[in-house]
């Protein structure tokens, strides 16, 4: 089996990254042949400093390895360094109903309010699906607001494949139980992101233990008292225990047994220390790994084995298409 999936080279990547993508990441790289990719083409459909973005891509590089994608096993790669990706994207642009690029809930909330958006943020999902469908993938390990993103793309797939015949592998996503959405720390019925104002809503994988622990302590919950799992009427209470159960390995009710009784102070210290626990070592190895020749390296070695995958399957395509006066 093929494993794609791909994370934006912005800051602040949290544990709902790492939850609900990069930790499946490093679980399929022992099974399959993974390919893991920083995509910054979608991260200028808002505007980006050029300096920045380039540190944020290394950094976003620097992470994959720490956390354990090992750029032996799998592929790492910037998804710019790999043309077939914009080309394919046009070609799949040309398969895509503007209605339904207009039901993404994404595009809706980043354009809300405003006459006009940049039409890349409004063709964002077909260049997704361009990553996905460029190397054949069948799995697409990502957190649950991808959902509809890799629907429209196995839509995409689908309706090529009717029209030209088997162009495309129509892939699947996969989404963790506990990991796949983990929530804002202070407003619990959001989900955790990268942008949020409030650095106290998230947990950066690079936070250090001092800034977790006041993010834990300080996160919302409710008045009741009782550690019990049930997102409609205790999202705060839900979402710690979630992360609970994301980092310890337990099912919920196991750790709901274990804190019978217990109130939230206690409960929030311990998840606290258990978080401390799990992202130092990554703290530490990103630190190391940032700095080495091997990243840049790294990332070289990835994109070349991306783009003959990529080429492979351009030249198929084109040919499906009917493109160009080679052969
Ligand atoms: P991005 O960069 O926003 O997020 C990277 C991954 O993290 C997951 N995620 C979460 N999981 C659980 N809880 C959360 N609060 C949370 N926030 C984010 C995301 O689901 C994602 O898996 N469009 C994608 C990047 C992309 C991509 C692809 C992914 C581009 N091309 C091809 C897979 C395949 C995105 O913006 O992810």
């Amino acid at each position: 089996m093929r494993v794609f999936s791909g994370v934006q080279p912005t800051g602040n990547i949290h544990i709902g990254n790492y939850l609900g993508a990069l930790r499946q990441f490093v679980e399929l790289q022992a099974e399959h042949a993974c390919i893991y990719c920083i995509v910054d083409l979608h991260a200028i459909t808002v505007p980006k400093d050029a300096t920045r973005l380039r540190e944020n891509i290394l950094d976003v590089a620097a992470l994959y390895m720490a956390v354990g994608v090992d750029p032996k096993k799998s592929i790492i790669f910037v998804q710019s360094d790999v043309p077939g990706h914009a080309e394919l994207a046009w070609i799949l642009m040309c398969n895509t109903y503007t209605g339904e690029l207009s039901r993404m809930t994404q595009f809706k909330e980043k354009s809300r309010g405003n006459e006009s958006a940049p039409a890349g943020l409004f063709t964002y999902p077909v260049l997704m699906a361009a990553d996905i469908l460029l190397y054949d993938a069948d799995i697409v390990p990502v957190g649950s607001d991808q959902r509809q993103h890799i629907e429209i793309c196995r839509d995409i797939a689908i309706r090529v494949n009717n029209r030209h015949g088997k162009v495309f592998v129509v892939p699947d996503g996969r989404f963790l139980k506990e990991g796949a959405r983990i929530m804002s720390l202070d407003n619990p019925t959001a989900k955790m992101s990268k942008s949020a104002e409030n650095p106290l809503s998230r947990i950066s994988l690079l936070d250090d233990a001092a800034k977790i622990r006041k993010s834990i302590m300080k996160s919302t919950t409710d008045s009741d008292g009782i550690i019990r799992f049930d997102p409609e009427n205790k999202p705060g209470v839900s979402n710690l225990l979630n992360i609970c159960s994301a980092f310890s390995g337990l099912p919920i009710p196991d750790i709901e047994k274990k804190y019978e009784g217990v109130g939230y102070g206690a409960f929030k210290k311990e998840l606290a220390e258990l978080t401390v626990d799990a992202l130092t070592p990554i703290r530490a190895r990103y630190d190391e790994i940032r700095r080495s020749e091997a990243l840049r390296e790294a990332l070289a070695d990835g994109a070349e084995r991306a783009n003959e995958i990529a080429v492979r399957t351009m030249a198929r395509v084109r040919d499906f298409f009917g493109l160009g006066a080679k052969r």
